[in-house]
């Protein structure tokens, strides 16, 4: 199981005075230190976190992996084939979103098209490809038509919910598991885990990789970066053991 941390939020705080602390440049050093096993990192239409100038020296001073998230944007699209990160998520994005609200609509054809093409040079471009999924059998089987390496499932519908409605969004999430291992993806989560609801969802055999930024960002504030990424770690690595 590998923990990739989304410092997005990071440059959230910085763009709040549009100056250049914090850094999260030197974010991702510490979170790397911390034991994490990648970065993980939006460039947004709208540039209202992540800054092309982030992008490029996170691929210059990350140590251990980027997994580059996007959507379709033709000059976006550009800088991930050429700088190449380790990992490309292909994502929705709406500008008036907070955060990213739902998974590809993969069942809309013009969807599966751009992002089809988008994977395909991605892809041509040497680039490991991922697509952020909500928990749906038909989006799994278009997303392995298309030939993806990857699907990140949308973990944010159990994250919302609470009591029974939850035991049935974690469900959904094991049978989405499942589904995609079978049909030959490797399995990735994220969006919405925190300290309190990451160990259900780590205890998914299927899954691989959990993408895990505001809940990180916001401990940080209150342990230092280091010791908040120590104790997700610690959470899922607990959850694995007592499977
Ligand atoms: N995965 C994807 C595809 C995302 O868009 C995000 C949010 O940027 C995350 C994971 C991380 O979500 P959160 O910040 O809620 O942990």
């Amino acid at each position: 199981m590998r923990l990739y941390v989304n410092i997005d939020h990071v440059a959230t705080v910085r763009q709040a005075r549009r100056t250049d602390e914090p850094d999260p440049v030197r974010a991702a050093v510490l979170v790397e230190l911390a034991g994490a096993q990648g970065i993980t990192i939006h460039l947004r239409e709208d540039r209202r976190h992540i800054q092309d100038r982030d992008v490029r020296l996170l691929m210059e001073t990350v140590r251990s992996g980027v997994n580059f998230e996007l959507a379709t944007f033709p000059d976006i699209l550009d800088m991930a084939c050429e700088l190449k990160p380790m990992q490309a998520t292909l994502v929705p994005e709406k500008r008036e979103e907070v955060t990213t609200e739902g998974g590809l609509d993969l069942s809309n054809e013009a969807t599966r098209a751009r992002n089809g093409e988008a994977l395909d040079r991605l892809a041509r471009a040497g680039i490991r490809t991922s697509l952020f999924i909500d928990p749906d059998p038909e989006a799994i089987r278009a997303a392995a038509d298309m030939g993806a390496d990857a699907v990140e499932i949308h973990t944010g519908a159990y994250a919302n919910a609470r009591g029974h409605e939850r035991t049935e969004q974690l469900h959904r999430l094991r049978e989405a598991a499942v589904t995609a291992r079978e049909a030959g993806l490797a399995v990735h989560a994220g969006h919405g885990l925190t300290y309190e609801n990451v160990m259900a969802v780590a205890a998914i055999p299927q899954i691989e990789e959990l993408n895990i930024g505001h809940s990180i960002v916001s401990r940080a504030l209150f342990t230092g970066l280091g010791e908040a990424v120590r104790e997700m770690a610690t959470l899922i690595r607990r959850a694995r053991d007592v499977r």
